[in-house]
C-alpha cells in the first residue's frame, strides 16, 4: 500500500510517495512467487522472455524518415551499416493524414516530418536494395495503416518475399490519435472496424506481423504522467481486444501479435517500476477478463522511445546524458525494442552524426555495460518493488475511472483522457516555471550565451519532385482499372467484408494512398471532436 506523504517523503513523477529509506518492512508479507513470477512466465513482471537480453539484446530500432523515399532509403542503409537491428519508418504528415502530396492540404508539409509515400512506386524506392525478408520494419502510421501495410506487402511480393515471412509492426493505434497525436481521419467506429479487419487480414496472411503498437508515448509527450500513460494505453488495448472479440475473432488468434509503445523518462526508478507494473496488469487483464490461454497472448511486448519532450534546445549536448539514462531505464524495464533520441532533435531533424551517436548510445549500453548479463536485476529491490506495486495500484485506479465512463472510446468522446493529461501538463509547466522542477540548462545551470548550432534543413524542392512523381504516375496507370478498384473498395467499406483485399487490388493498380483514404472518407466520413469537453 502507498504510504501517506509527510515531511520525509517525496512525490514521484506520477505523484506517488517515495520513502527516503526503504527497509524490509516495505516488502513485509510480499510473496515474490505471486507478485513477480519467473522471467518469461505469468504475470511476466520480470520480463516476457525467460532469458531476456542474455539470449538476445533488445532491437535497436531508430525511427527515421524525411524528404523523398530515396533520401530516406539512404538513411536506412546508413543505419543498417552502423548496426541498427530494425527499421522504423517516419511518414510525413500528408501521408499520415491520408492526403496525396499534390493536394492543397499537403502544401508545405511534403517530406517534412517524415517520408512522403503516395503509391507503390514510392514504397518500392523506400526499400530499394533492402531485403524485406531479412529486416523487421516498424511503420508509424495510424489512420492509413492498412494501405501502407499493403504497399509494404506489394513491394515484398515484387522482391519475391512471401507475406508470411514479413516481420514488423504498424502502429495502427487510432485511439491515442484522438487523445493525443491528432492524425486521425475516420470516426471511432469505422476506425475500430478497420483495425479489426487488419487483425483478421494479418492473422491469415501475415502471421509474423505485429498488427498494432498500442501507444502511450504520445500521451506522455502531451504531458501524461507515468501512471496516466500506462492506464490510458492499457484501456485503449482493452478496447481493441473487445472490438476484435466482438467481430468474432478468438482472443488467442490475434492477441499474440498486439504490441505496445511507451516512453522512457529521466525519472529512472519510476520508469523501471512502470514497465514492470504494466506487464503484470496486462497479463492479468488478458487472462481474467478475456480468458486468453496462449502465453503469448498474456505477454506485453513493447517498444520504447526516450522522452522527446525532455530534450532541451539549450546546451543540447546535455541531451546525450538524458538519453543514456532514459535508454538504461527502458532496458532495465525490459523493453523489446528501443529508439534513442538524437541530442539535437529539440532543434531540428537529426544530422547523420547525431543519428549515429543516438544509435551508439544503445550499443554502449548493450556491449560495454553488464546490464545484459542478468535478467531483471531490480527484482526483490525494496524500492523498485514497492514502487512497482504503487504504480500498479494507481494505474488500476485510473483504469477503473475509464471503465466507469464506459471504456476508452466513451471516455475519449467525453474528453476525459485529454483533460486529465492537460491537467498534468499544466502542473509540469508550473513546476518548471517556478524552478521546483529542475531542468538543467533551462531553469538552472544556464549559459549566458548559447553556443551556435547548425541544424539539418530539408530541401523545399522535395515537394515539387514528389508532385511531379504523382503526375507521371497518374498519366501512366490504367485509370479505368483504378476507378473500378476504388469502387469495389467503397462497396466493401459500406458492407461487412474485410476492406484490405479490395484495397490491395487498388494499390497494385497504383491507386494512391490519398485516393484509397478518399474512397473510405466518402463512405465513413471524417471525425470531428466535440468542441468543448
Ligand atoms: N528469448 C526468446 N525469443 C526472443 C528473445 C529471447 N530473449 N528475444 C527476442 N526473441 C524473439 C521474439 O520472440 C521474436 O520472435 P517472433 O517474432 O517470432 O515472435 C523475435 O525474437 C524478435 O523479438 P521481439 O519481437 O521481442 O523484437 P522486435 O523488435 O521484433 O519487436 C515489438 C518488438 C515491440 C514487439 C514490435 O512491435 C516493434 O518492433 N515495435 C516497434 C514500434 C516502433 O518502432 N515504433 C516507433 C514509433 S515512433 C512514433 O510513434 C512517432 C514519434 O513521434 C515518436
Amino acid at each position: 500500500m502507498a504510504r501517506e506523504p509527510d515531511s520525509s517523503t517525496r512525490s514521484t513523477e506520477s505523484g506517488l510517495t517515495v520513502e527516503p529509506v526503504y527497509g524490509p518492512e516495505a516488502l513485509a508479507g510480499w510473496d515474490p512467487a505471486e507478485r513477480l513470477g519467473a522471467p518469461g512466465a505469468y504475470p511476466f513482471t520480470r520480463g516476457v522472455y525467460p532469458t531476456m537480453y542474455t539470449g538476445r539484446p533488445w532491437t535497436m530500432r531508430q525511427y527515421a524518415g524525411f524528404g523523398t523515399a530515396a533520401e530516406s532509403n539512404a538513411r536506412y542503409r546508413q543505419l543498417i551499416a552502423h548496426g541498427t537491428m530494425g527499421l522504423s519508418v517516419a511518414f510525413d504528415l500528408p501521408t499520415q493524414m491520408g492526403h496525396d502530396s499534390d493536394t492543397p492540404l499537403a502544401s508545405g508539409e511534403v517530406g517534412k516530418v517524415g517520408v512522403a509515400i503516395d503509391s507503390v512506386e514510392d514504397m518500392r524506392v523506400l526499400f530499394d536494395g533492402i531485403p524485406l525478408g531479412e529486416v523487421s520494419t516498424s511503420m508509424t502510421i495510424n489512420a492509413p495503416a492498412a494501405p501502407l501495410l499493403l504497399l509494404y506487402e506489394l513491394v515484398a511480393e515484387e522482391q519475391g518475399v512471401p507475406a508470411d515471412r514479413l516481420t514488423g509492426t504498424v502502429q495502427n493505434d487510432i485511439l491515442k490519435e484522438y487523445i493525443a497525436r491528432g492524425t486521425y481521419i475516420f470516426p471511432p467506429q469505422p476506425s475500430l472496424r478497420l483495425v479489426a479487419d487488419m487483425f483478421r487480414y494479418c492473422g491469415e496472411a501475415m502471421p509474423r506481423w505485429n498488427t498494432i503498437s498500442i501507444s502511450g508515448y504520445h500521451m506522455a509527450e502531451a504531458g501524461a504522467s507515468p501512471v496516466q500513460e500506462i492506464a490510458f494505453t492499457l484501456a485503449d488495448g482493452i478496447e481493441y481486444v473487445r472490438t476484435a472479440v466482438a467481430a468474432g475473432m478468438d482472443v488467442d488468434a490475434f492477441a499474440p501479435r498486439l504490441s505496445f509503445f511507451f516512453v522512457a523518462r529521466t525519472t529512472f526508478l519510476e520508469e523501471v517500476a512502470k514497465f514492470r507494473a504494466a506487464r503484470r496488469i496486462w497479463a492479468r487483464v488478458m487472462r481474467e477478463e478475456f480468458g486468453a490461454r496462449d502465453p503469448k497472448s498474456l505477454m506485453l511486448r513493447f517498444h520504447t522511445q526516450t522522452a522527446g519532450v525532455q530534450l532541451t534546445a539549450q546546451q543540447p549536448e546535455l541531451n546525450l546524458v538524458r538519453v543514456a539514462v532514459q535508454g538504461l531505464a527502458a532496458v532495465l524495464g525490459g523493453t523489446q525494442s528501443l529508439h534513442t533520441n538524437a541530442f539535437d532533435e529539440a532543434i531540428a531533424l537529426p544530422t547523420d552524426k547525431s543519428a549515429r551517436l543516438a544509435l551508439r548510445t544503445q550499443q554502449v549500453l548493450a556491449h560495454e555495460t553488464d546490464v545484459t548479463a542478468t535478467v531483471d536485476p531490480f527484482a526483490g529491490s525494496y524500492a523498485v518493488e514497492s514502487l512497482t506495486d504503487a504504480v500498479e495500484e494507481a494505474v488500476l485506479g485510473l483504469m477503473a475511472r475509464v471503465a466507469d465512463r464506459g471504456g476508452a472510446v466513451a471516455a475519449i468522446e467525453d474528453g476525459f483522457q485529454k483533460a486529465e493529461i492537460e491537467r498534468n501538463a499544466y502542473r509540469i509547466a508550473q513546476e518548471t516555471d517556478s524552478g521546483e522542477r529542475v531542468v538543467v540548462g533551462v531553469n538552472r545551470y544556464r549559459l549566458d550565451e548559447e553556443e551556435p548550432y547548425e541544424p539539418l534543413r530539408v530541401d523545399p524542392a522535395i515537394e515539387e519532385q514528389q508532385v511531379e512523381r504523382l503526375r507521371r504516375l497518374r498519366a501512366s496507370r490504367d485509370a479505368a482499372a483504378v476507378r473500378a478498384a476504388l469502387a469495389r473498395l467503397k462497396k466493401a467499406a459500406g458492407g461487412t467484408d474485410n476492406v484490405l483485399p479490395p484495397m490491395k487490388t487498388a494499390l497494385r493498380e497504383r491507386a494512391t494512398v490519398g485516393e484509397v483514404c478518399g474512397a473510405l472518407r466518402e463512405v465513413w466520413g471524417t471525425y470531428a471532436p466535440r468542441e468543448s469537453f
